[in-house]
């Protein structure tokens, strides 16, 4: 078959499957970006057995492929290559073949041509891992798609979990919350991470665990945690080798140590390297790794912002060879927009690894469609994706029946692991693949790629732009509450800590006048980021308490900037939904609805967040919102007795329905 032909079959047989599917199942967005039916046709495999032959035989439609194993191929990857009539996958190991796999059962999901195929890839980082935020009563924190899918760990739900991970290179998954509860290292809970690594290790799936300081106390029953005490460190040998006698391939642990109360080697008069360096001991003769993560901020700080830098700075060069830290995207936490973390440019003879967030913690929860790729590709221009040795991302998983809680939420989970394979593939290219895959060629696609790459600076502009952050609820982080302030409460959990608004204008001072973070970055940055002349607009109340008539580059004063942000990101997630309006014709009913539902969501909440911030700051600015902007269609009082009934482990319903 000629090039135009196969791609025309692969796409036309996809196409008809897809109609079938739906017809017959309905479209609940259970099978994510894996919609390939069953072909029944593919007879013609062979060479190596294994998960990767069984996924060609069930899904390949194309001709015969042989499936060789090489050795000098490097760890997890692959090549394609067409011989005649023949397509030979080589790889070094059974997860290399399967992700070359992968890759093929891509291209024909995709319609691309599967002729004279020559394709040798390898991925950019050896650890892509995504966290589980998942508690042991079955919660997820910030987790808005349902409960835990490791709670029963259903054995078909494990299976599509583990394929959709391995077809984009997925390859590490800490099973438990960060604030872990010391039980996760109990006997009884180690079996059920067991029969877990077992359902993930034929998908070269690794299991990790978070642990909590503390356990050599809590389930140890010692009288110390401290890392430098004998039995301490025998405890935990004890423990390590217990694991890796039910886990042989088990990955290691994930440390939150002296952050947000959770317990750590500070609280034994030790360090962050004297802790992570102790389990890195124990875990060195397994193979194991520690990552430890560098959250944290302590109330007395003049700035949150500097203190990871503060804290880990002086032990640069001091941690084991098996401990990465792990450092969030921006110093704050996962913010609509933040700086990078200036730790990542300086820390110079530390491994680090980057942990984003793709449950949309601050970026409305499963409400709203944010595609996240376009914050990555910001982070990366700025930290060189060579200078980290592994990404990691908070995963949006839950048991929903969609996994993710918002049909369009499954694709930060596949950015993620595409981007952990190829930080240089575009948000674009990433968008592209996941949109042909999940809703086929049923129509032009186009616009709701550029809605897309839209997404997540419309989600800035209605909710903080220009810098500002953290203004969130005090209760949930989904939607404004920049007045919440209660007495008693430490400052650097309320927002007017961030946004600092008075009389004269709002913002935090970074400068080298007030709590000198600018200084943490290069030289560069530092001189750009400390004038408010170069600072880049988008970033200007992060680094500056900026006057309300401070003169923007539009020649508009700051006040006014504001008010055309807030106006814009309104009508952005207004277009949004005439956008996806638009597409009826071409996506299935239930699809269809679920994310117009979702859509009209995020609508009436950017008004919300427009009108609460506007409103709010208006108090201070006192200056007229202008005649050109779309005006507040609440009042602030009313804003601020709204309050949504969630904890942080729910996804609001309705979002603001006053
Ligand atoms: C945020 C989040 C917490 C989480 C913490 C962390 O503060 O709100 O729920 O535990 O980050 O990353 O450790």
């Amino acid at each position: 078959m000629n090039d135009m032909k196969t791609k025309y079959f692969l796409l036309s047989t996809f196409l008809l499957l897809m109609v079938r599917w739906s017809c017959v199942y309905g479209e609940d967005g259970s099978r994510l970006w894996l919609r390939l039916e069953t072909a029944n046709t593919a007879t013609n495999i062979t060479g190596v057995k294994g998960m990767a032959m069984s996924e060609l035989e069930t899904y390949w439609l194309g001709g015969p492929v042989v499936l060789k194993r090489q050795k000098n191929l490097p760890k997890d990857g692959y090549t394609i290559k067409s011989q005649g009539a023949k397509i030979v996958i080589t790889a070094s190991s059974d997860a290399g073949m399967l992700y070359g796999v992968f890759h093929l059962l891509r291209l024909q999901q995709t319609g691309q041509s599967c002729d004279q195929l020559d394709i040798c890839e390898k991925p950019f980082y050896d650890l892509r891992i995504l966290d589980h935020w998942d508690n042991p009563d079955g919660t997820c924190e910030r987790g808005f798609a349902g409960k835990s899918i490791f709670l029963n760990a259903d054995s078909e739900r494990m299976k599509m979990y583990a394929r959709a991970n391995a077809s984009v290179g997925i390859n590490g998954t800490v099973l438990n919350n960060v604030n872990a509860k010391p039980e996760a290292l109990s006997t009884a809970s180690l079996g059920k991470t067991k029969a877990i690594a077992d359902q993930l290790r034929p998908y070269g799936i690794r299991v990790y665990l978070s642990i909590n300081f503390a356990s050599p106390i809590k389930v140890g029953g010692l009288t110390t945690a401290d890392p430098l005490d004998a039995k301490v460190i025998d405890w935990w040998k004890e423990k390590v080798n217990e694991i890796y006698r039910l886990i042989p391939d088990f990955g290691g642990f994930l440390v939150k140590a002296n952050s947000e109360g959770e317990p750590g080697p500070q609280d034994f008069g030790r360090t962050h390297a004297d802790g992570a360096n102790m389990l890195a001991g124990v875990l060195k003769p397994h193979k194991g790794i520690v990552m430890w993560r560098a959250f944290v901020y302590a109330p007395q700080s003049p700035d949150r912002a500097n203190q990871a830098y503060l804290e880990f700075m002086p032990f640069d060069g001091q941690f084991a060879d098996n401990v990465i830290i792990q450092i969030k995207n921006g110093p704050v936490d996962f913010q609509p927009r933040e700086p990078y973390s200036p730790l990542f440019t300086a820390m110079q003879k530390t491994q680090m690894m980057v942990e984003f967030q793709l449950t949309q913690e601050y970026l409305g929860a499963a409400n709203h469609l944010v595609y996240l790729a376009p914050m990555w590709q910001e982070f990366f221009s700025f930290v060189k994706p060579s200078s980290l040795k592994a990404m990691a991302g908070v995963a949006n998983i839950g048991d929903d029946i969609n996994w993710c809680g918002h049909h369009f939420a499954q694709a930060n989970w596949y950015a993620f692991g595409r981007a952990a394979w190829n930080p240089a593939l575009t948000p674009a290219q990433i968008a592209d693949e996941w949109l042909t895959q999940t809703f086929g060629e049923q129509g032009n696609l186009s616009p709701l790629l550029k809605l897309m790459l839209e997404s997540r600076e419309a989600c800035v502009n209605y909710m903080m732009p220009l810098g500002i952050h953290h203004i969130f609820a005090g209760t949930h982080h989904y939607g404004p509450e920049p007045w919440y302030a209660p007495r008693g409460l430490r400052a650097d959990w309320t927002p007017p800590y961030y946004h600092r608004a008075d009389s004269i204008g709002m913002g935090f001072d970074r400068t080298t006048t007030g709590s000198a973070n600018v200084r943490q970055y290069p030289e560069a940055l530092c001189r750009l980021y400390n004038d408010i002349n170069t600072c880049p607009e988008t970033l200007l109340t992060w680094f500056h308490h900026v006057p309300w008539d401070h003169k923007m580059k539009s020649g508009r004063t700051f006040w006014d900037e504001l008010c055309h942000k807030y106006d814009e990101g309104v009508r952005e997630a207004r277009h949004f939904l005439a956008v996806w309006d638009a597409m009826q014709p071409y996506v299935d009913a239930q699809r269809f609805s679920e994310v117009q539902r979702k859509l009209r969501i995020q609508a009436r909440d950017s008004e919300w967040w427009r009108d609460a911030c506007l409103l709010y700051f208006q108090t201070f600015s006192h200056r007229p919102i202008p005649q050109d902007v779309e005006h507040p269609v609440h009042n602030l009082d009313e804003m601020m007795k709204f309050r949504i009934p969630i904890s942080m482990y729910e996804n609001p319903e309705n979002g603001y329905n006053k």
